[in-house]
């Protein structure tokens, strides 16, 4: 069996893909605590351009420290970072496949906060709902602030010669703080009706415009329904942005300059529906939760939650999530409306991993690429399967989760022990990365 339409090049206005697969937004903490980068990241993003991908967007990378989520991720809020951000670049394009960097600000929204800035910038002044990461809303000074730490980011990724920039704008990071009818509280121009909560982004994309100009490739990551209320048991509020409203978004940054579009869901994340699982891996996450303890004002009771009452956490999660079979294309038809809406190309992640699913998706016009983080974690060489005819890995990912969780503390890789001969196999594969090691050991 073949699969043309996967292997079609993908135009964008500035930027052309080899073919329609990208590797989603993922990474583990393997950079340095001050935002310097390290190796052991360019031997992660290697694996996915070897494997095949046409495109490998960058997982988060803080445009200033204040928006870090979590030390140890490679940031872009000086020039000093250009050099190593220029390596990586250079290591994909070996595999003649393009790198585009995920221009981030967590704001509220953190894992583990640092040392530098225990309390974060927000839209509002309320604490992230899930862990009570505390934060204080911006003023005005502030977002015009930011808004220049995005352009400069992007000016920064224009000099390393990587291949474009995304701003991250889905999953309740800073943008969709601002973009979010749940979150944004604020009575200033900022808030409000549409037009004001969406005004920080679309200033931000402005911004980026006059720095780099046209020629530059910027695309936008969005939760299309934001499901704010999808834990609802724990007190977490309205739904949020509505498909209707991010379908007026997505034009109005196509309008200030947007060339692409990348279609996620969810107010926060972790999010039932993002990434969704097959079950909540509630005993692993108390394994690596304890991370997070000392961070926030709810993360201590979330623990004991988790510990005491896993059974009713994992019950809870899982209703939300929605059947494992509906996980594969699970936000196509969010996907399909913005196409029928936008000019640009639009990039659809959540759950793809067999061929002819995919090849449907682009046949029908649903979209025009797909993102996929997990199972490329599972198999780095999804693509040459797919390549050579087969419609699924001899052993896909299952959706378990477990990678996700333990990536605020262990390194990132598969950790479902079933797809593996053996326990030691499995944390052979997860030890990959830092092969060749990261620096040089003395004896
Ligand atoms: C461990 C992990 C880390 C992630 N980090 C990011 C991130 O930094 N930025 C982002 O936009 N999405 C992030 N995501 C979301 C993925 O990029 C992707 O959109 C989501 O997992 C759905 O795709 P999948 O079903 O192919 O995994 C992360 C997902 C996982 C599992
Ligand atoms: S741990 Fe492995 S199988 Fe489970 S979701 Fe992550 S990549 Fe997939």
């Amino acid at each position: 069996m073949t699969f043309d339409a996967i292997f079609q090049p993908l135009r964008f206005r500035s930027l052309t893909v080899k073919n329609r697969i990208f590797r989603s937004n993922v990474s583990g903490r393997f950079d340095n605590y001050d935002g310097s980068g390290n190796p052991t990241r360019i031997n992660w993003e290697t694996k996915f351009a070897r494997g095949g991908v046409g495109a490998i967007i960058s997982s988060f990378v803080p445009v200033h420290l204040r928006g870090r989520i979590v030390p140890n991720y490679a940031m872009i809020d000086h020039d000093r970072h250009i050099p190593f951000w220029r390596a990586v670049g250079r290591a994909v394009h070996e595999y003649d496949c393009r790198f585009i960097l995920q221009l981030s600000h967590g704001g509220r929204q953190r894992d583990i906060n640092g040392i530098e800035y225990p309390i974060g910038l927000s839209s509002t002044s309320k604490s992230d709902p899930l862990h009570g990461f505390r934060c204080e809303a911006m003023t005005t000074a502030q977002i015009t602030e930011t808004v220049a730490h995005f352009a400069e980011g992007a000016r920064r990724a224009r000099e390393a010669g990587l291949d474009g920039v995304e701003l991250h704008g889905a999953n309740g990071y800073l943008i969709t703080q601002f973009l979010s009818s749940a979150i944004n509280d604020r009575t200033d121009e900022y808030g409000g009706s549409l037009e004001n909560r969406a005004r920080f982004v679309l200033e931000v994309v402005r911004a980026i415009r006059a720095r780099v100009g046209k020629d530059f490739h910027l695309q936008m990551k969005i939760s299309a329904q934001e499901f704010d209320d999808a834990l609802a048991f724990l007190g977490l509020g309205s739904s949020g942005n509505t498909l209707q409203e991010s379908v007026q978004v997505c034009q109005w940054l196509v309008e200030a300059g947007v060339d692409a579009i990348h279609v996620s869901s969810g107010s926060f994340f972790p999010h039932p529906r993002n990434p969704a699982g097959a079950d909540f891996p509630v005993e692993d996450l108390v394994k690596s939760y304890d991370t997070m303890i000392s961070n926030g004002e709810r993360t201590f009771a979330n623990f004991l939650l988790f510990k005491g009452a896993g059974g009713l956490a994992r019950r809870r999660w899982n209703q939300a999530a929605g059947p494992p079979e509906e996980i594969e294309g699970k936000n196509l038809p969010d996907a399909r409306a913005i196409k029928a809406a936008v000019s640009v190309p639009v990039i659809c992640t959540g759950g793809f991993q067999t061929a002819s699913v995919i090849a449907k998706a682009l046949g029908a016009g649903d979209c025009d690429a797909v993102s996929i983080a997990r199972p490329l974690i599972a198999n780095n060489d999804l693509v040459e399967v797919f390549r050579s005819g087969r419609d699924r890995a001899e052993k896909p990912c299952t959706y378990c989760n477990r990678c996700l969780v333990n990536v605020v503390e262990n390194p990132l890789g598969c950790y479902d022990e079933t797809r593996f001969p053996s326990r030691d196999a499995m944390v052979a594969q997860i030890m990959s990365v830092f092969d060749p090691p990261p620096f040089v050991e003395t004896v």
